[in-house]
């Protein structure tokens, strides 16, 4: 086993650390929540603003965590504090260790349906419906049903602690090298299939042909919480998986490969749901629906369709798995390596307090389907506490810290080191710095805004966009020219 400073454990390899954390960054965000914001917004044109939001805000803030990760060899609090000792910052860290707890114990709900379907889905189930609300009501007794939903809760809980309790390498890794070239396998399969059905054509168009009257501010603000929740950004997941790196490893080029199959994975998720849903003459408005009510029914009477259920929720499951682990992860390092906690020790305690904690969200659907925490369901409440909130929040204060605590020289020195033909470091520390806390403090107020129902609010939140809109526009602009100004002056050195 690699082991370097402290014991610390190390990636065996660095297409291992890759897919393991592409395998963090892909997950039921790409399949599910994907496909179904796109269904939502209007296909194409979110879309467009989803790229967009991945490479202004997701790069930057996947290097910054990648660079802090490596730089400190710590979990996400130990990172904060051992750049800046005795300060609050930790408590950023914390944050994002209490992401981990709580989207993993909401997370493990939806994952566990995943195994549910696959079961039933390898039993012959879906074939056995006649209609569209045979298949609808069968989602809602199966999600309703508290056996199934916390016991699948658990089994998946169960199989992420298997996995993590065995370490970085001969856990992690090892199983993302297993599961993410499977998942690739499966996924392009289902592609094939869903081109192949005749009609296919039309999903195609709504994915990939903007249509810009669909287009809305709220498209954009989605598009950017989406972005950070599928990139697995936000929370010091990517400061820890960076904190496995060697000192030999290139930040920028792993951060590109991980934040570009991350984005593949969503694309292609999109081309294997929409041409088959299309064809079918569904709606591809299904919201989270989408993939356990709209695609049983296209499995019901689809050529092949025995085959493709199982193999499709057996893809969900494995993305789901791999991002589960990450997220345990993010806590488990935190208590072994600030606490001193054996890993097993750790594993078995977070793993159970996450099990409890995930209980209320499991019976979402059933007995505890009511508006019980500040208007939402469990469920509804950890899901948008955790995507509309802690993750913005955490980004914005990860952003702030490595591009001025930690400092525009220590940042970009990190980044260089390994890296050394990176020209782009300064481009980096500009979005970081002055882009991305600005864009992402609007994702939070306008979260919170719209938790507001009163016409007062309402009118008052238009008002707000539009001017926040026009800034971002303005910002943009400086961006772009800045960029321009940086390529033409390149090789000279740079101050700002
Ligand atoms: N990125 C994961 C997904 O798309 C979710 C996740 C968020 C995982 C934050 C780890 C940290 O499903």
């Amino acid at each position: 086993m690699k082991v370097a400073r402290g014991g610390r454990e190390h990636w065996g390899s660095r297409v291992g650390f890759i897919l393991a954390a592409a395998g963090s960054a892909v997950g039921l965000g790409n399949i599910w929540r994907f496909p179904y914001y796109t269904g939502v917004n209007g296909g194409a044109v979110f879309v467009m603003v989803y790229i967009l939001c991945v490479i202004l805000l997701g790069f930057p803030l996947m290097f910054a965590e990648l660079s802090l990760g490596r730089r400190t060899q710590k979990n996400a609090v130990g990172a904060f504090l051992s750049v800046k000792p005795h300060s609050p910052w930790f408590l950023a860290g914390s944050l994002g260790v209490l992401a981990g707890f709580l989207i993993l114990s909401y997370y493990s709900v939806v994952a566990g349906w995943t195994i549910g379907y696959f079961i039933e889905s390898l039993l012959g189930v879906f074939r056995s419906f006649h209609n569209a609300t045979e298949v609808a009501n069968y989602f809602k007794a199966f999600s309703a049903n508290p056996v199934k939903a916390v016991g699948y809760h658990a089994l998946f809980i169960v199989l992420c602690m298997l996995i993590v309790i065995r370490g970085v390498k001969a856990g992690i890794e090892r199983w993302s090298k297993i599961l993410m070239p499977t998942l690739f396998g499966i996924l392009v399969l289902s592609i094939i299939r869903a081109l192949t059905l005749p009609g296919s054509f039309s999903g195609v168009k709504f994915f990939i042909f903007p249509d810009f009257s669909h287009f809305s501010l709220d498209t954009v603000f989605l598009a950017m919480g989406q972005a950070f929740y599928s990139l697995s950004l936000g929370m010091g997941c990517m400061i820890t998986y960076g904190s496995y790196l060697s000192r030999k490893s290139n930040i920028p080029s792993n951060g590109i490969w991980i934040a570009g199959l991350d984005t593949m994975v969503a694309f292609l998720a999109g081309f294997a749901i929409f041409p088959a849903v299309f064809a079918f003459g569904l709606k591809p408005e299904g919201g989270p629906g989408l993939v356990f009510q709209t695609l049983p029914n296209i499995f019901r009477v689809m050529p092949g369709g025995v085959v493709f259920a199982p193999l499709f929720f057996l893809l969900l499951l494995i993305a789901a798995l791999t991002s589960g682990i990450s997220l345990l992860e993010v806590v488990t390092a935190y208590f072994v390596d600030e606490k001193g906690w054996s890993r097993k020790k750790t594993v078995l305690i977070t793993g159970t307090i996450i099990f409890f904690m995930g209980i209320p969200s499991a019976l979402s659907y059933g007995k505890l389907a009511k508006p019980i925490v500040f208007g939402r369901t469990p469920f509804d409440f950890v899901d948008k506490l955790t995507a509309n909130y802690l993750l913005p929040l955490g980004s914005i204060l990860i952003a702030v810290f490595v591009g001025y605590i930690w400092g525009r020289d220590k940042a970009s020195r990190e980044i260089m080191d390994g890296a050394p033909g990176f020209k782009l470091a300064p481009l980096w520390l500009f979005l970081l710095r002055y882009f991305c806390p600005v864009v992402v403090a609007q994702i939070l107020i306008f979260g919170f805004l719209s938790e507001f129902t009163s016409p007062a609010v309402q009118a008052f939140t238009k008002i707000l966009q539009r001017y926040f809109i026009i800034a971002d526009i303005a910002l943009l602009g400086v961006v772009a020219v800045w960029t321009a100004h940086f390529f033409l002056r390149k090789g000279r050195k740079f101050s700002l």
